[in-house]
Parts: C-alpha cells; structure tokens; sequence
C-alpha cells in the first residue's frame, strides 16, 4: 500500500526564554492509504503537538516529515499552507465552522483558501457533500440553527472538499454525547471504508475501538501501535448515499 506519511527520528521542543519543553522525544511512525489510526495518550503527551506536525500547521525542531512522498519538514510557510490545502482535511472537536455562513458556504471555504473559483461546478460539489453527511435539507442554515452532531456533520463535509488524501481529526465526538458520537464515528468509517485515511486524536476507549490501529503516546513517545478489529458497523437507520462516498473519496 502507498505511504500517505512517514515521520522519523522526528522531536519538537518548545522553547520560552529560559525554559524548554521537549514535547516529542523521536517519533516514529508510517501511515498507509487507507488506514485509519487513533492516537491516544494521557494529557500532555504529545498528542496535539504530533497532530499540529501531520497537519502542517508546526514544523518538527529536529527529525523528518514526507506527506504524499514531499519533505515537508524543511517547507517555508506558503509552502506548507498549500500543502494543507491540497492534501489534507481537518476536523476538530469545537467544529470551527464560520458563524456567518451557511451550511454549503462553510463546505466550500477551503475551495476559497486554495483559490478555487466558486461556480455551479463547485457549488454542486458541495451541496452533494452536504448530502453525504446528512444534511442536504439544511442547506440554508448557519452554525447556530445547527445541533453539536450537525455541525460536525458540515466540519466533516468541509473536511473533504479538497479530495485530501489525509484526514486529521482531534477530538472529533469530544463535545458531543454517545449517541451522536456514534453516529459521527460511523460516518468516519464509512468514509474509511470508501478509501480515506484517517489519523484521529481520543482519549477514549470506546472512541478510538471504531479505528483500525490504535497508537499509544507517552511523554512525547509512542509506547505501543496496534492493530485494532472495529465492531460491524451498523447499518440500521440512515444510510449514507453511497454514490456520493464514491465522488467524494
Ligand atoms: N505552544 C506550546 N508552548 C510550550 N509548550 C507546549 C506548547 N504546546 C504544547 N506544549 C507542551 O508540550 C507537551 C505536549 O503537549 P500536547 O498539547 O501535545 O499534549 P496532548 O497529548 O495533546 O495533551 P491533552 O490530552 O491534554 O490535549 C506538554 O507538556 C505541553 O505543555
Ligand atoms: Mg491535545
């Protein structure tokens, strides 16, 4: 299988004046198209700190990072912020959707960040992403018309605009309750099932046991990496369009 990422020998140290923390002590780990991961740990880690280097949104201190088979580590950030936009999609647990906009709106700002034209085209894309999440009937609404589960619902949507190859997820049910957790982490493996990978941040157990490879940190190294056998997923109620997977993977 390809490699959608591999880190090496890879340690951030955040310094503060006369301070340091030494927050990733040598990671390493290689991540293939198709799986789907869970980095679990307790508080302070290294788990965000780990998922800030995959997202581009921090470069490693020492050590390496190729996404998609590019270094990254060494990017300047216009490099890195085109990189973001063109290979990866995110989700995080306070959703961050923009208040103002509507429902297709949020879909399609990462469309704007990589200086996408907005045309019918585009737009149809959206609305269908709407639709594969649930919400196609929603279309018009803002953020705050929206409960926790859809608001995720539009951040997953948003998070496959781009056709990423690699989807970081922190904390993604962290705000929600089990019912709507679960339903997020069925439509997360469904999407893993069409083919996306997926690298996800939980400190729960009953989070984490819907991924394929559960990864365990600990003061800023991985303790152990395992393979993980999900439960069937559910197919009772609302199934998801599978057509629309298939165009959105
Ligand atoms: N910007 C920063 N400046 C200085 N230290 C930081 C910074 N970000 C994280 N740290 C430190 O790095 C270590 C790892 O933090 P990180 O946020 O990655 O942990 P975590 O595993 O995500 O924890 P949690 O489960 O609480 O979210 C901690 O000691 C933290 O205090
Ligand atoms: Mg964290």
């Amino acid at each position: 299988m390809t490699e959608v990422l591999r880190i090496e020998s890879l340690h951030k140290r955040y310094s503060h004046d006369s301070s340091e923390v030494h927050a990733l002590k040598g990671v390493n780990i290689v991540v293939k198209q198709g799986e789907f991961v869970s980095l679990m740990g307790p508080s302070g880690s290294g788990k965000s700190t780990l998922l800030n280097v995959l997202g581009c949104l921090d470069r490693p201190t020492e050590g390496s990072y190729h996404l998609g088979g590019e270094d990254v580590s060494r990017m300047g950030d216009d490099q890195l912020s085109s990189i973001r936009s063109r290979y990866l999609g995110f989700i995080f647990q306070q959703y961050n959707l923009l208040p103002q906009y509507t429902v297709v709106e949020n879909i399609e700002i990462p469309l704007i960040y990589q200086g996408i034209r907005l045309d019918s085209e585009s737009r149809a894309r959206c609305v269908g992403l709407a639709e594969l999440v649930g919400l196609g009937h929603r279309l018009d609404h803002r953020p705050m018309q929206l409960s926790g589960g859809q608001q995720q619902r539009v951040a997953i949507a948003r998070s496959l605009v781009n056709r990423p190859q690699l989807i970081l997820a922190d904390e993604p049910t962290g705000n929600l309750d089990t019912k709507t957790s679960h339903e997020i982490m069925t439509l997360l493996s469904k999407l893993n099932m069409s083919g996306k990978t997926i690298v996800m941040v939980t400190h729960e157990n009953d989070i984490a046991k819907w991924s394929k490879r559960i990864v365990r940190m600990r003061d800023g190294v991985i303790e152990s990496d395992e393979a993980n056998t999900p439960d069937p997923i559910d197919e009772s109620g609302p199934g998801l369009p599978m057509h629309l997977l298939e165009e959105a993977a």
